[in-house]
């Protein structure tokens, strides 16, 4: 199930309602959510992954409904500072459940963390460790893993690749750093070291790092039983499935990666003669990503040379993937039929530069006018969560739809909202 939106099959409908009423109620540019399909994906991964505990990751979006959501389905959260981890908990996330990340955690990251009673936070650099437990204080208790470099190259783009050395997260397995750390963890009495954590990379559409990174994993966690005496109950794979973002991408099928995933666990710990640990995911762009579609009105349209530019009322402070990955988009013209040949389009933003391009190469009817409604699929993951207030445009509001009815989430960012920002002269 879990590949392409519904919209991406051809539908025009989100969650039964007209993306057409959305764009007239709610204006454009829009988010729209689908909450029977957030909720759908949680419930593919629970029963893909009966054992294990899922977590979503809060980086690809996160709102107050949707934390409820997520919690409702039976999944935990990863969080990766004090702003999600207060918003979650006020929300109402049980915070055992949750899960602290952060190459650079602040004093205060570590402070809301502590008091709200998080699950586990997970240590990413040597010099965090005497920071925590001094934070912890003697007598206190606190769960912690630690971030694994396993030395694997996976991810759709240089940029969102952390499996290897030659990045700022974790502590490498190559040369020792984490089998360090892990000593170090171990002497001390208010952190309990419950297990191991790596996350590969993002938008990864393969099984085989994961496999590679599991027989890893379970190396080092044998090494650790074999050299302290401590056999770690948990393993934390992270996240990074890939999602199908036009038609005929591949998208990495989650029941396959959770079958083949356990296997592999399953017999790398026989080999090592090891107690199989309980292990955890954390996906975040395969849960939100294709249950997410944008909505922009078009205000410009010409032709340069050989290009149609489609300009809409939106671009690269909503969405910034384009710009700093270089994804590729289909949108596609809803709310009328059109008979006229197709033209391949450049769809543009409205901001102040020419990197403001939502999409390259894309057929749109060649009639396309200013008026017309363009909705972008696969829309739900790290494009509102890494909006700007670039040109003082303002980030789109976030409309839900469920059983027929749509309901706003998030206000449209106002002029006011900036104004407020705005104190000193
Ligand atoms: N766990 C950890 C520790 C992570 O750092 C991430 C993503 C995830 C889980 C979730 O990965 P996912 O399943 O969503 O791929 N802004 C980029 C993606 C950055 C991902 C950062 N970490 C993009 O728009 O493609």
């Amino acid at each position: 199930p879990a590949s392409t939106s519904r919209l991406g099959h051809g539908g025009l409908a989100v969650g039964a309602v007209p993306l057409t009423e959305i764009a007239e109620r709610f204006g454009t540019p829009a988010y729209v959510l689908d909450e029977g399909e957030v909720r759908e994906r949680c419930r593919t991964y629970r029963s893909a992954f009966p054992e294990a505990e899922v977590l979503y990751a809060a980086k690809a979006f996160l709102c107050r409904a949707m934390a409820h959501w997520v919690r409702d389905e039976g999944l935990g959260l990863d969080v990766c500072s004090a702003g999600e981890l207060e918003l979650a908990v006020t929300a109402g996330f049980p915070a055992d459940r949750i899960v602290l990340h952060g190459n650079a955690k602040s004093p205060h990251d570590i402070e809301a963390a502590l008091r709200l009673g998080v699950g586990r936070i997970v240590i990413d650099s040597p010099s965090e460790i005497a920071r925590l437990a001094a934070a912890v204080g003697p007598g206190g208790h606190q769960k912690v893993m630690v971030r694994v470099v396993p030395g694997i190259s996976a991810g759709g783009h240089d940029k969102i690749r952390t499996g290897t050395d030659d990045q700022k997260f974790g502590l490498s397995l190559t040369d020792g750093h984490a089998q360090h750390a892990i000593a170090r963890i171990l002497g001390q009495p208010q952190l309990e070291l419950t297990g191991l954590h790596c996350h590969l990379g993002s938008q990864i559409t393969t099984v085989k790092p994961y496999l590679s990174a599991v027989r890893r994993m379970v190396g080092l966690m044998a090494r650790i039983r074999d050299t302290h005496g401590v056999v770690l109950p948990e393993l934390d794979m992270g996240g990074g499935h890939g999602v199908a973002y036009r038609p005929g991408e591949d998208a990495l099928d989650i029941t396959t990666l959770a079958r083949r995933m356990r296997t592999e666990l399953v017999e790398s710990c026989a080999a090592a003669s090891l107690a199989v640990p309980r292990l955890l995911v954390e996906p975040g762009r395969a849960v939100a990503g294709p249950a997410g579609v944008a909505l922009y009105r078009v205000l410009a349209v010409k032709r340069t040379g050989d290009n149609l530019f489609v300009a809409v009322d939106g671009g690269m402070s909503d969405n910034p993937r384009p710009a700093l990955y270089g994804v590729r988009y289909a949108p596609r013209l809803i709310g009328r039929a059109s008979t006229a040949p197709p033209s391949t389009a450049t769809v543009v933003g409205r901001h102040c530069e020419a990197g403001d391009v939502l999409a390259s190469g894309v057929d749109l009817p060649g009639d396309i006018h200013p008026g017309d409604l363009l909705a972008v699929p696969v829309a739900g993951a790290y494009q509102l969560s890494m909006a700007s207030g670039y040109n003082m445009v303002g980030r789109p509001p976030v409309v839900a739809v469920a059983d027929g009815h749509a309901r706003l989430l998030v206000r449209r960012e106002s002029l006011d909202d900036f104004r407020s920002r705005d104190i000193g002269l």
